[in-house]
């Protein structure tokens, strides 16, 4: 007999990660699981997966808990399919990362709503199914950030999941006189995909604060499992109003060594040129931008024209360097400030080897998108081409990390004018929704390259495949190559930097712009 055996407990948001696991638990357990997530085919696919090991589960997809109807609604028709609710496990949330300083009022209400309205409202609908059946337990998901804050800039989030703690609480104190008991389950950093790739790279900060930690490792999904079985079973029937924390003690090492030191991270990267360019100012469609030109320093042009657009720590002496490096191969390169809007290129630069810079880099990197991208780059591409400097063909254009997807839509949006597109370790470039990147090769006449990591959260190996697929239905000429033992940022010195990669890079680089 299973330690669930049948209880009807419903479980939110179970495409994939704990809300998977704890279906596939929960019903091994021999409860029947109803499930509800924004994402229909993944949350099909747990409840088949489920069905396939002879459970029961019945999947309502999709269902946007934020809104007070369609939560209702699933509460209420799980209730009466089978007949009343034993369990709810409260394990859907988003949040959006942001500083308090640079957040919006839109990203910090949609983060409450999306950590805090959706359970209250889940809540407050099962709350007299529980009553009837004379008690059950809830469970809430929080988060060791509630109570520990982040290096990252998660305000909001802190606050939401410091929310879903306290409603823990009153949930408890309410519920005691009916036999219903609520707990929450707070987390560390519990593996999926994308932590999974970031995890490879010793140079990445997550690496450090799990090397740093106790037991040296992320959780899995399944460990939360097991600890909300436990309270969605008998055998926790004196257990109410608690926080309990599952991080493999996380909370207490971050910033501590435990005999597993990272290993040594940084090559010497390759000496590149100092150099300053020409700064130009570039009417576009929104305003003025800058860029900056650097042409061969020992011969006599035209060149053909190469617009770079950096990675994610916008322009800076680095990308200078780059920019010149490629110059004295024999190009004239422009290399426009992306963030334009947001003002001139910070000095010093902020560094996504910092938490806390890194997030607020990413604060930044949401004001761009593909429609910022489309309006600027005529105005870019029309400034270089209009230099004497610059040979009369096709120009190219070179895309790094988050600069991969414009370096496209560049292509995309100007197809008689962009011959090349070079992008290295792009990410994003494979996105589910129209607006992906790999959807608009149709629209191109360049020919592509794609230098790639081997280890990238952001471009997995499934994207490559799709990557390719791509490019070889639109008839695109193309090269993709991986490259062995790099990992996201690998090309750029003050990233994840590969000297050997780098070099690599270089040489491909030169020779397809040739
Ligand atoms: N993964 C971690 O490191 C970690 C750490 C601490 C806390 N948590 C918390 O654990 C829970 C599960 O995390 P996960 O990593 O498995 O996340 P996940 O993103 O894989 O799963 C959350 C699911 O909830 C669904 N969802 C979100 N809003 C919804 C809505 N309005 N209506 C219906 N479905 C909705 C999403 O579609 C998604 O499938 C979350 O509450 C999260 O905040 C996670």
């Amino acid at each position: 007999m299973g330690r669930l055996e049948g209880k009807i407990a419903l479980i939110t948001g179970i495409s994939g990660g704990q809300g998977r696991a704890a279906a596939l638990a929960f019903a091994r357990e021999g409860a029947k699981v109803v499930g509800c997530d924004l994402k229909a085919e993944a949350a099909q696919e747990t409840a088949e997966m489920v069905r396939g090991e002879g459970g029961e589960m019945t999947s309502i997809a999709p269902v946007d808990l934020s809104d007070e109807q369609e939560a209702t609604r699933w509460v209420e028709d799980a209730a009466a399919v089978y007949g009343g609710i034993d369990v709810l496990y409260n394990n859907a949330a988003l949040a959006r990362i942001g500083t308090l300083a640079g957040m919006s009022t839109d990203a910090w209400h949609y983060t409450l709503k999306y950590e805090l309205d959706i359970l209250f409202f889940v809540t407050r609908a099962a709350w007299p199914h529980l009553v009837k059946r004379g008690g059950g337990s809830i469970i809430n998901t929080g988060s060791i950030i509630a109570g520990r804050g982040s290096d990252m800039p998660m305000a909001a989030h802190g606050a939401g999941k410091a929310g879903v703690i306290g409603l823990t609480k009153h949930m408890a104190l309410e519920g005691g006189n009916s036999g219903i008991r609520a707990n929450c389950i707070s987390p560390g950093l519990i593996c999926n995909e994308m932590f999974e790739q970031l995890l490879k790279d010793p140079n990445d900060n997550l690496y450090k604060q799990i090397r740093t930690s106790p037991l040296g490792r992320i959780g899995q999904p399944e460990d939360v499992a097991g600890l909300a079985v436990f309270l969605a079973s008998d055998e926790s029937s004196y257990i109410t109003g608690t926080n309990i924390v599952i991080d493999g003690g996380q909370t207490l090492g971050i910033g501590m060594s435990f005999g597993q030191e990272p290993a040594p991270l940084f090559a010497q990267p390759v000496d590149l040129p100092e150099a300053e360019g020409e700064k130009l100012t570039i009417e576009t469609l929104d305003g003025e931008s800058e860029a900056w030109l650097f042409t061969p320093r020992e011969e006599k042009g035209p060149w053909p024209g190469v617009m770079i657009y950096t990675d994610i720590m916008g322009v800076r002496p680095l990308f200078k360097s780059m920019a010149q490096r490629l110059a004295d191969a024999g190009f004239a390169v422009l290399l426009p400030n992306l963030f334009y809007r947001l003002g001139p290129p910070l000095d010093p630069p902020l560094s996504v080897k910092n938490s806390g810079e890194f997030g607020e880099l990413l604060g930044m990197a949401g004001t761009l998108s593909k429609d910022t991208i489309v309006r600027d780059s005529g105005a870019w591409l029309a400034a270089l081409a209009a230099r004497p400097e610059v040979k009369a063909d096709p120009l190219s254009c070179v895309g790094y990390c988050m600069s991969g997807p414009m370096a496209i839509w560049t292509a995309a949006a100007h197809p008689g004018k962009v011959g090349a597109v070079a992008v290295f370790h792009g990410g994003h470039m494979v996105m589910k929704g129209d607006d992906s990147p790999h959807l608009a090769f149709k629209d191109c006449a360049a020919r592509f390259y794609f230098g790639c990591a081997e280890t990238d959260a952001f471009m997995t190996g499934d994207h490559i495949a799709t990557l390719k697929e791509s490019l070889e239905q639109a008839g695109r000429p193309h090269e993709v190559e991986v490259y062995p033992g790099t990992y996201h940022g690998f090309a750029i010195a003050d990233a994840s930097y590969s000297r050997e990669g780098s070099e690599k890079h270089w040489e491909a680089m030169i020779d397809f712009l040739s």
